[in-house]
């Protein structure tokens, strides 16, 4: 196949950042998604209903002319969070789901949740108002191994989590390991992933291999080439719980290429294309529309996109480089060439 249309996509995940961010990042996810839901972890967070619609605001302000493009708002699960804050978030129609970072977990988590038990009177709140927790899943402790942090997350938060609150709705965000498929596939209808393009491309072989690679960088961070193997199986299966969610993530040159770099891999430039890539390699191009398109809205009960994007296999070479405001940033694939181009959006 060489030529692809596909209903328009949405990004179930990406952070978009602030001020003068928002003219890059807007602009690359506007070109290939209808909607997407925007992180709340700025480096002052997204908490209230008030924050999320002023911050809606200045997306839509750094919106290309003439795009559609929607953003889907998120709140910053606290330990301050209140029930009456999970009913309001209910009752908007911008925001669409609270996150929950464990404090400590990744970029701008330090206000997130120490305690998630006490949390459930929220969370319980949640379940009621059918408003999905958006989750990252990883525990903190420092004496768990980095590469087992997700494993240890879900045996120890989301299994009780999940068996607690049935109704809830959970997207495990970004998953990594074979034991995350196994969790949603073993799930209700309420418990679903979103999965990144470079934890399908890439596993921690290409991060350390000939040399630290600072922006395949990313949390939760790559694993061995079986849990990346299993996330391509979920993703081209046809199961209706994976969907597309970029975690497009941007930091400047200078964060990332720092005797302590920041966590994070920028995709938005040409992430569609990335995810084709893997699915033309795994023979399953028929899936992609699903897992891009139609699995998303149908688990967050929003309408499928009525437009069309066409990719084509025709090889374009990313630049070395992109803005972010006054610096750069080094998109994946950066000098390098992605095997699929986005000809035409309708
Ligand atoms: O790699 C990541 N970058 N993972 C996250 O969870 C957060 C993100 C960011 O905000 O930079
Ligand atoms: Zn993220």
């Amino acid at each position: 196949m060489t030529s692809l249309t596909l209903t328009l996509p949405d990004d179930w995940h990406i952070h978009l950042r602030d001020e003068e961010a928002l003219p890059t990042t807007v602009t690359d996810i506007a070109r290939w998604a209808g909607r997407a839901i925007v992180m709340p972890n700025l480096k002052d967070p997204v908490r209230t209903v008030a924050d999320a619609l002023a911050y809606r605001q200045r997306i839509l302000a750094a919106r290309p002319a003439e795009s559609c493009f929607e953003p889907l708002m998120t709140l910053y699960l606290t330990d301050s969070t209140t029930v009456e804050s999970v009913a309001e978030a209910a009752q908007s129609p911008f925001v669409q789901g609270i996150k929950l970072y464990p404090a400590g977990a990744t970029t701008n988590s330090a206000a997130g949740v120490t305690a998630l038990k006490a949390l459930y009177p929220v969370i319980e709140a949640m379940e009621k108002h059918d408003l999905p927790l958006l989750i990252h899943g990883e525990v903190t402790d420092a004496d768990c191994d980095i590469f087992d942090r997700e494993k240890a997350f879900i045996d120890t938060a989301l299994i009780p989590l999940t068996a607690e609150f049935p109704a809830l709705s959970v997207v495990f965000e970004h998953i990594t390991t074979r034991d995350a498929v196994q969790f949603v596939e073993a799930g209700s209808d309420r418990i679903a992933a979103t999965v990144t393009a470079h934890h399908l491309l890439y596993n921690r072989n290409d991060l350390f291999v000939g040399g630290i690679k600072p922006h395949l960088f990313c949390l939760p961070v790559l694993k061995r080439d079986q849990h990346q193997l299993a996330l391509r199986r979920a993703v081209t299966s046809g199961h209706p719980r994976f969907f597309l969610g970029t975690d497009s993530a941007p930091h400047t040159r200078q964060d990332k290429e720092s005797s302590c770099g920041c966590a994070g891999c920028y995709t938005a430039h040409a992430a569609l294309e990335l995810y084709a890539e893997v699915f033309d390699e795994e023979h399953s191009l028929d899936q992609l529309e699903r897992f891009a398109s139609f699995n998303g809205p149908d688990f967050y009960q929003l309408p499928r996109n009525s437009g069309t994007v066409t990719l084509e296999k025709v090889s374009q070479e990313v630049p070395a480089d992109l803005p972010l405001g006054s610096q750069r940033l080094i998109p994946l694939r950066a000098g390098e060439r992605v095997q699929w181009t986005l000809m035409r959006s309708i």
